[in-house]
């Protein structure tokens, strides 16, 4: 089968070396011509992407991928179009769609009678039918579900083991109309690979959702899920803090339950999907008042880390604070939307003095991102804001001065910090 992958980024180009490695011929359509060099090249444009590099090289040098800025031209050769660009929302939820309608109408420019084509990108429920189906109609001159078929079949790994992930989780499908679905699992089977599930309700494989709108809202649902058991989870600590309970212990104690999946509590929730796909479903659906109080509740956590940090040390006026991690998670090399920006502006509303350390980022990179740099100035506090691998064994030999840590993530020791007053959100 020949195969077009629209945007070779973190997730579009494993997608199309996973394509290329079960024998199809694909080509890879991306606007950066250094992405599109490199990937002609066989070298990875971005790191971090488990076993990527050795598969890239295998299949450009077997002649299967090959790269291209012509998106257009990539389209009119291909059975089937996997588009993969990114969506962008506000802080309200509103989506920006430039770059993909961009992609979709050089895609609609090369559109064939029979092609497949599945966005993979995560959407608000209903894009696909209202505005991808009449996009690539009006640019092609041919009808959505009667001369070409379209799906939506959202992309649910994570980068670092998208390989993996990939034979991890159902894909999930849904089309325009019921001709369109099928297509779609016909494509998906033949280009993936699953492993057994016996802990799924369904032999794990492609799984046809009946409609582009339930898949849609399938990938919607499942980060929400998670951004409000956060929120709860959060919600708990908080109160736990107010009658001095470990709420570790009373998760662990209820998630003992079949029905009990209570995530753990944290300073904050970043990465580029758990806070923003809630975000995008508020858009859909501005009556979800559960999902609103989730995103607060989340969103207030820098804020009150700062406030235990207050409540344990005093007035922070003056104060030298130094802000562990910049990252939003541990082991990630990844700033967006991560807990370090509200906490150090928490930090300043104070009056304190924040810097910002993280084994992954060197100072010139910290500023680059307009973070206050650590140089070893006299620090009294510290706040560990992501979990980092460094941070178990990080103790007050460490950071002699500091006399109160609030630990926002559970990861450091407490024998390692003797004499320091170690503060832990919810107990
Ligand atoms: N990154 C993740 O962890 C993750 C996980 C699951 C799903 N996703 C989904 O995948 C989407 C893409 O994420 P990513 O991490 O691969 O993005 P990325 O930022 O790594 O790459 C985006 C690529 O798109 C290219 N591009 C931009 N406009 C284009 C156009 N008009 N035509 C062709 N190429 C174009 C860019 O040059 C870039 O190479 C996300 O929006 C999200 O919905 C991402």
């Amino acid at each position: 089968m020949n195969i077009c992958v629209v945007a070779l980024g973190k997730i579009g180009l494993p997608l199309a070396v996973q394509f290329a490695a079960k024998g199809h011929r694909v080509v890879g359509a991306d606007v950066s011509e250094r992405v599109v060099e490199l990937v002609n090249d066989g070298a990875v444009p971005f790191p971090g992407e488990a076993d990527l590099d050795v598969r890239l090289k295998e299949v450009v040098a077997a002649g299967l991928l090959s790269a291209t800025t012509d998106t257009t031209a990539a389209v009119a050769g291909a059975e089937a179009v996997v588009v993969v660009v990114p969506l962008f929302v506000d802080a309200d939820g509103v989506p920006d769609f430039g770059w993909m309608d961009d992609a979709t109408r050089a895609i609609a420019a090369g559109l064939k009678p029979g092609t497949l084509v599945s966005y993979e990108t995560t959407l608000p429920v209903g894009t696909t039918r209202g505005r991808w189906a009449p996009m690539l109609a009006e640019g092609s001159g041919l009808t959505a579900g009667t001369d070409f078929h379209l799906v939506f079949s959202p992309e649910r790994v994570l980068t670092g083991r998208v390989f993996a992930d990939l034979r991890r989780y159902p894909k999930l499908v849904g089309g325009l109309d019921e001709a369109s679905g099928e297509h779609g699992v016909r494509f998906y089977e033949a280009v993936l690979d699953f492993d057994e599930r016996p802990d799924l309700t369904r032999p794990n494989g492609v799984w046809d959702l009946g409609s582009a709108e339930a898949s849609e809202l399938a990938k919607l649902a499942e980060t929400t899920y998670r951004d409000v058991n956060i929120g709860l989870a959060n919600q708990f600590a908080r109160f736990a803090d107010t009658v001095g309970v470990d709420v570790m212990k009373v998760i662990e104690a209820c998630n003992t339950q079949p029905y009990s999946h209570i995530h753990s509590p944290g300073i904050a929730v970043g990465g580029h999907c758990i806070p923003v796909y809630p975000r995008m479903y508020l858009w859909n659906d501005p009556t979800a008042t559960v999902v609103r109080s989730a995103r607060e509740a989340n969103v207030a956590m820098p804020e009150y880390a700062v406030d235990l940090l207050a409540a344990a040390y005093g007035d922070l006026t003056g104060v030298g604070v130094l802000v562990l991690g910049a990252a939003y998670r541990g082991g990630v090399k990844e700033t967006a939307f991560s807990g370090v920006f509200p906490t150090v502006q928490a930090l300043h509303r104070r009056g304190a003095k924040p810097y910002v350390s993280d084994p992954m980022y060197t100072n010139e990179e910290l500023v680059a991102h307009g973070l206050p740099g650590y140089h070893g100035e006299p620090v009294s506090a510290a706040v560990v804001q992501a979990d980092h691998a460094e941070y178990r064994t990080l103790g007050s030999a460490d950071l002699p001065g500091v006399t109160v840590l609030v630990d926002g993530r559970r990861v450091t020791e407490p024998s390692r910090w003797p004499n320091v007053r170690r503060v832990v959100i919810g107990g």
